[in-house]
């Protein structure tokens, strides 16, 4: 809430200034039943229309002022409202974008969504409204009571015996109503969830025909969503009858009243429009409360990723050999700290050297990366690159080092050459080495205006084998000292694959190669091969040492290549 606020600050004076036109308007608002008053009981009985002028060029330009002063301050609160959700919509988005994997796994995407769509609307409403109502109603409440007190002592106090029927009412209606409100945010991250599910997966859910079955689990969260809402809504929609029917009842009273005091019609038309006024008052005062709840409960929600420390820890860590470029030393880790997902990883890899993992699905090989790329960090053990520890190593100068193919790695709906420079600014020469390495340069040339060909979202217009190409290569094109391919050649026919090994071996012989691949043939002739399983390390050694000693490698082996051992 207080980080919300701080963002109103560069619009303070945009809010101050609305804050005093809404002022000046609402006051001018209260003062025309009182001059109505005035003419009516006091004025009109003289029956000299002259008398009228003053008192009605008053009344004409109080009705201006509150009608122009309305307008006016709700046009800056608007504006100022805008800027400021506008200001922390950018700084949520910058802090998602540097949050550690860790961090967005612990509040999940579709959270993070709807922390940067929906909450910062609440947000938003909440500064718009209470900026509009904030100053008008206490005045309409406050200054009608008083004003009432002016026009008539005995109907003022009938007025003031109802206020606190009314403002108990308010009360415990909005207070009942504000638990729905937090719920109903937790609601609506479950429908980002599901419906970001729904449209990235909407191929497979075509495919498999369970377009029926994702309605239905729509359907339900959104069912779920509309109820919490209605629960809110129907709590809330009880303010608007209960009170009016408590003001009409002290209006009956008023009457009464005003009739046996013999009140002047012009002072009991001045107290009903005043009653009209307070009970405005106490709405928006309401309304003030539920924009409140639900705006504090989503600056909280916003807050709390706000506040998430995004920087990674650097520390000094004992150095590990450096003849080594990439050594892992006894390497435990759990994504949820209850069950390791690796454990005891062990294995070093020599400079320009190349070394293939392999294991079945599940089996830990991306955590490795992701390790060794500092996405995440190791329970235990210690991972060394170029002979220093990776938490020792600021992360930027860390990643500068690697250039990854990600498995299922994304790819930008702009052009083929800014995909592969994405933004670096590299060499022509850089670009089209790294295409040609990575088997892409053929089908670019293919391609309708080659390398500024424009890919459609997600690539969709590019083949699974195409995709992988285009990421391999922009891999490359940065010349990096480690490459890493997670799983970037498994939709390449073997031929490609093969020829994309030797064009890795002919022009990058410097690069580090790090393979992963559930093909053998990708890695078999790696210097040395890591072969996961579970999480554990079941073998690390050439190919020749592994067929003698793993029986899992040479299983896998004679399993893909047919071939009896
Ligand atoms: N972000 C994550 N949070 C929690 N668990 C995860 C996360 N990422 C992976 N895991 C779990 O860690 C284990 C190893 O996953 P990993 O992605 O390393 O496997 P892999 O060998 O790369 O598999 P594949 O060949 O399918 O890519 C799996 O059991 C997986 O469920
Ligand atoms: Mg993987």
């Amino acid at each position: 809430m207080k980080s919300a606020l701080k963002y109103l600050k560069p619009y303070a004076l945009t809010a101050v200034l609305a804050v005093i036109i809404k002022f000046i308007g609402s006051v001018a608002e209260l003062v025309l039943p009182l001059l109505l008053d005035y003419i009516i009981d006091d004025l009109v009985p003289l029956k000299d229309v002259t008398l009228i002028i003053w008192p009605g060029i008053g009344m004409l330009v109080c009705s201006l002022a509150a009608m122009f002063g309305n307008i006016f301050a709700n046009r800056l609160s608007v504006k100022s409202a805008a800027g400021m959700t506008h200001d922390l919509r950018y700084d949520l988005f910058k802090k998602i974008s540097y949050l550690k994997s860790g961090q967005v796994d612990e509040v999940t995407v579709p959270s993070l969504v709807s922390r940067l769509t929906s909450d910062s609307y609440y947000v938003n409403q909440m500064v718009a409204r209470t900026l509009r109502l904030g100053v008008r109603a206490p005045i309409l409440l406050i200054g009608g009571i008083i004003m009432t007190f002016v026009v008539d002592v005995y109907m003022a106090l009938v007025l003031l015996a109802c206020v606190p029927f009314v403002t108990v009412a308010v009360i415990v209606i909005t207070k009942k109503s504000i638990p729905y409100y937090a719920k109903k945010q937790a609601c609506s991250d479950d429908m980002v969830r599901a419906m970001q599910e729904n449209i990235s997966g909407v191929r497979i859910i075509k495919a498999l025909s369970r377009g029926d079955r994702e309605k239905r689990k729509f359907h339900a969260v959104t069912e779920r969503l509309g109820d919490t809402d209605f629960s809110a809504k129907r709590v809330m929609s009880l303010t608007n009858p209960l009170t009016t029917l408590i003001l009409n009842l002290g209006l009956v009273a008023v009457i009464v009243v005003g009739a046996l005091m013999s009140a002047g019609a012009g002072s009991v038309l001045a107290v009903l429009t005043y009653f009209t006024m307070i009970l405005n008052g106490m709405l928006g005062l309401s309304k003030i409360f539920v924009v409140l709840s639900q705006g504090v409960a989503s600056a909280e929600r916003i807050q709390v990723v706000l506040e998430m420390d995004e920087r990674q820890f650097v520390g000094t860590y004992p150095a590990g050999n450096p003849d080594y470029i990439v050594e892992f030393r006894n390497v435990c880790f759990s994504y949820n700290g209850v069950e390791d997902n690796l454990t005891d990883i062990s294995f070093a890899l020599k400079r320009g050297g190349t070394l293939g993992i392999i294991g079945v699905t599940g089996s830990g090989k991306s955590t490795v990366i992701n390790l060794l790329m500092r996405f995440y960090d190791v329970s235990s053990g210690n991972i060394f690159v170029g002979g220093r520890d990776v938490r020792s190593v600021p992360p930027e100068e860390l990643r500068s080092r690697f250039g990854a193919a990600f498995q299922n790695d994304f790819l930008m709906a702009e052009s083929v050459r800014e995909n592969i420079d994405y933004g670096r600014n590299l060499p022509e020469s850089s670009i089209q080495r790294a295409a040609e390495s990575a088997q892409a340069a053929s089908f670019i040339a293919g391609l309708e205006g080659g390398m500024e060909y424009n890919l459609a979202q997600k690539a969709a217009n590019l083949s699974g084998g195409q995709k992988q190409r285009l990421t391999v290569a922009r891999a490359l094109a940065g010349d990096p000292e480690i490459l890493v391919l997670d799983d970037a050649s498994s939709a390449l026919d073997y031929e490609t694959d093969a020829a994309l090994r030797r064009a890795l071996a002919e022009n990058y012989p410097d690069t580090t190669k790090i393979i992963i691949a559930q093909r053998v043939s990708s890695v078999m002739s790696a210097d040395s091969i890591l072969v996961l399983d579970d999480g554990r390390q079941i073998g690390f050694g050439t190919h020749e040492t592994l067929m003698r000693e793993c029986e899992e490698y040479a299983l896998i082996y004679r399993a893909q290549m047919g071939e009896e051992v």
